[in-house]
């Protein structure tokens, strides 16, 4: 029996989270999302992911100091990084710069492993987009370096070029924590499928960022944004939105393969849109995105996912929309190199069957012989 897109389907074992399990709901290693969100930062969450574990001070001080020793670009990847086109997506900047860094830094070479790769992507991603934004926007080749002992600090500081506001810097660190990680779905399945067939740490990572662009998946917080500042006022919002689903269009960060009855890291999120907001003192996104949440509710019993509320937390974070999901790749690395290394400890080529739908079996004609 098929099952359209793979819906329902179980695909494997894993020991590294569960997601809208009854009773027990999203957790990374066993720990609740709620707790990690609320009472740890980005640099223990990878580290969990990553490690196994999660670290004492010692081991926390120690790979933050590490991570921030491995924010450097090698001069051919800053090369490369100003040869792309300006128009080019920032998605496309990470999925090439990750290409080159792969040929540069192979796996295997100096002991390199999934983990040391997984720590240099996560901790030079954002260098990366900062590098190749400062160069197409403003003219400027810019220091990857920061005072930022933080991936979420770095990344600020780097994009405005100004010391970074802590309130901004603390919400992206815990959006950071939000979308580090989400079991088998389609940019982590599509790393373990790369991983599978015994191809290197790199190509997993390229292939999972290109799955993650798709505004099905990670995309969506780029489109929700494009969604929300599309109207001017909530009642706009509402009566576009109408018209929207009369349309039968998709209304982008709402629905989810997975939770039916809600995301439980949208209130997190939402929170944080809203605190951004307030203290911003321009809350015109966030009651447009409400209304929109309570206009989905009541027409279509759809709860919005983490992407939706993100946008408006982005936004008010002074992000581009354009590298909202580039954010979510420097967020989710950590979950897909824990899967790279699970899937190696245990493996077995992934390759499904098809049902055939083509045509019967049928005699071949020779070019010369073809009408
Ligand atoms: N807006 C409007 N209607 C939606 C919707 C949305 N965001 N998401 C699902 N639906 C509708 C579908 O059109 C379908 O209606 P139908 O039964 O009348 O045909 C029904 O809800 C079931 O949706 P389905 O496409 O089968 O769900 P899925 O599990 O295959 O898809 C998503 C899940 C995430 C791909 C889908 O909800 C979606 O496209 N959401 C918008 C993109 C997004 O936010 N992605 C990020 C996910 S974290």
């Amino acid at each position: 029996m098929t099952t359209s897109g793979l819906n329902g389907v179980t695909a494997g074992t894993s020991r590294i989270s569960t997601v809208g399990q009854a009773g027990v709901g999203l957790t990374y290693r066993g720990y609740s999302i709620t707790d990690l969100a609320l009472d740890s930062t980005f640099e223990e969450v990878a580290y969990l992911l990553i490690y196994g574990k999660l670290p004492n001070q010692a081991q926390l001080d120690a790979y933050k100091k590490k991570l921030s020793r491995l924010r450097s670009l090698p001069d051919a990847l800053k090369t490369l990084l100003e040869a792309l086109p300006a128009s080019t997506h920032p998605m496309d900047v990470l999925r090439t710069g990750t290409s080159l860094l792969g040929t540069l830094e192979a796996e295997g070479e100096n002991g390199r492993t999934a983990a040391t790769v997984g720590d240099r992507l996560t901790a030079s991603f954002g260098s990366m987009l900062a590098y190749w934004y400062r160069f197409q926007q403003r003219n400027e080749r810019i220091e990857t370096e920061s005072d930022e002992d933080t991936v979420a600090g770095h990344f600020l500081s780097l994009m405005s070029g100004r010391p970074t506001d802590s309130t901004k810097r603390d919400a992206l660190d815990t959006t950071l924590v939000l979308y580090a990680e989400h079991e088998f779905n389609a940019s982590t399945f599509t790393a373990r499928v790369i991983t599978s067939t015994l191809s290197d740490t790199y190509s997993a990572i390229v292939g999972a960022i290109g799955a993650l662009r798709g505004p099905l998946h990670g995309g969506a917080n780029e489109a929700a944004m494009e969604l929300v500042s599309s109207f001017d006022s909530p009642q706009d919002a509402e009566k576009s939105l109408i018209h929207m689903l009369e349309a039968r269009r998709l209304i982008m960060g709402f629905g989810h393969r997975v939770y039916k009855n809600g995301d439980p890291r949208s209130p997190i999120v939402k929170d944080i849109a809203k605190k951004l907001s307030e203290v911003a003192g321009n809350t015109s996104y966030y009651e447009i995105s409400e209304r929109i949440e309570t206009v989905m509710m009541r027409e279509k019993g759809m709860f919005p996912n983490l992407d939706f509320y993100a946008a408006t937390a982005y936004h008010m974070c002074g992000i581009p929309t354009a590298m909202f999901t580039p954010v979510f790749v420097i967020a989710r690395t950590c979950g897909w190199i824990a899967h790279v290394i699970e899937q190696r400890s245990d493996n077995k080529l992934i390759r499904p069957l098809s049902d055939y739908t083509g045509p019967e079996p049928r005699e071949f004609v020779k070019i010369g012989e073809r009408g």
